[in-house]
């Protein structure tokens, strides 16, 4: 999720040190993480003493959603989103494949509180899991308020035959986009599919997954699980880093945090 890019090479660094023009940029990017060894998640909160959320935090995402232990809540309603077409362009982080807009994208409301959408992107498999069951993948629609408070908003795809008619729209430009920090623009981009109305999730107060790892975000994870093909899989897989291939972090623990359930259809 967010952030800053992965490692660039140790030597890019020290020459760049050496001529004097490490800005903080630079610094910040040395810090960067991956999803194996000595960068691995387990390492995030040493990389960089401003990701030390990733280690002491205590309210950190994602989590196994306990389906027993969620409280189901009355006064929670249907997630309230209207997202409309905007131009839009594909992002390969080198950590996750995603899509920046570059205008506004929409709003969702949580608790009277306005949050844009500014970026979705994906992670295979899955970071949140339901019953201890991982999923193949999940997109994180990243919402921001005025005042930098993040809502992400996740939905879970299981792999089937069916490819996800949203991810269709995108597999011209996902085959074509290049390694790390290349883009492909998309123009104008209809987002309609991400705006399906859900009538069932659930809402925990957690995490970026990603360093460094800031907490106090409001998460929905949507009930309805999604279908996606393995060629979508695959195309999404290939341009990320070879140490990224599984961006996945591993649950965290709860802490005596709630989990509320939305679900309008049982009483
Ligand atoms: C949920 O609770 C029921 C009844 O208390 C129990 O039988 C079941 O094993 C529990 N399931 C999980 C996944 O904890
Ligand atoms: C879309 O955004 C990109 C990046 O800011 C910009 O270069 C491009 O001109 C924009 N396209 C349209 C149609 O506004
Ligand atoms: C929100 O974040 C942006 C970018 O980091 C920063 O420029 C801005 O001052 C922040 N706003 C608030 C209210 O914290």
């Amino acid at each position: 999720m967010l952030s800053m890019a992965p490692r660039v090479s140790f030597v890019v660094f020290a020459l760049s040190l050496l001529l004097g023009i490490a800005s903080a940029i630079d610094v910040y990017r040395e810090m960067g993480f991956s999803y194996s060894g000595t960068d691995g998640p387990n390492n995030w909160g040493k990389l960089d003493p401003t990701f030390s959320p990733c280690s002491v935090g205590k309210r950190q995402s994602p989590i196994d959603i306990r389906k027993n232990l969620t409280v189901h809540n009355k006064q929670l309603k249907s997630l309230s989103r209207v997202y409309k077409p905007v131009n839009a362009t594909l992002v390969n982080k080198g950590y996750s494949v995603g899509v920046r807009f570059e205008e506004s994208a929409g709003d969702l409301w949580i608790d009277g509180k306005s949050y844009k959408l500014k970026q979705i992107h994906w992670h295979l498999p899955s970071e949140h899991r339901i019953d201890g069951q991982e999923f193949a993948a999940e997109l994180h629609m990243v919402h921001l308020a005025p005042d930098n408070s993040t809502a992400v908003v996740a939905v879970l795809y299981q792999e089937a035959n069916a490819a996800d008619p949203f991810i269709c729209k995108l597999m011209g430009a996902i085959n074509k986009l290049g390694k790390e920090n290349s883009e492909v623009p998309l123009g104008t981009l209809s987002i309609n599919e991400l705006n399906r109305k859900s009538s069932k999730y659930y809402k925990y107060v957690g995490s970026l997954t990603t360093p460094p790892c800031t907490e106090d975000i409001k998460w929905s994870i949507l009930g309805k699980v999604m279908s996606i093909s393995k060629e979508q899989i695959a195309a999404m897989d290939s341009p990320l880093n070879s140490n990224c291939k599984r961006n996945a972090r591993p649950c965290q623990p709860l802490n005596g945090r709630e989990v509320d359930l939305y679900d309008e259809l049982s009483c």
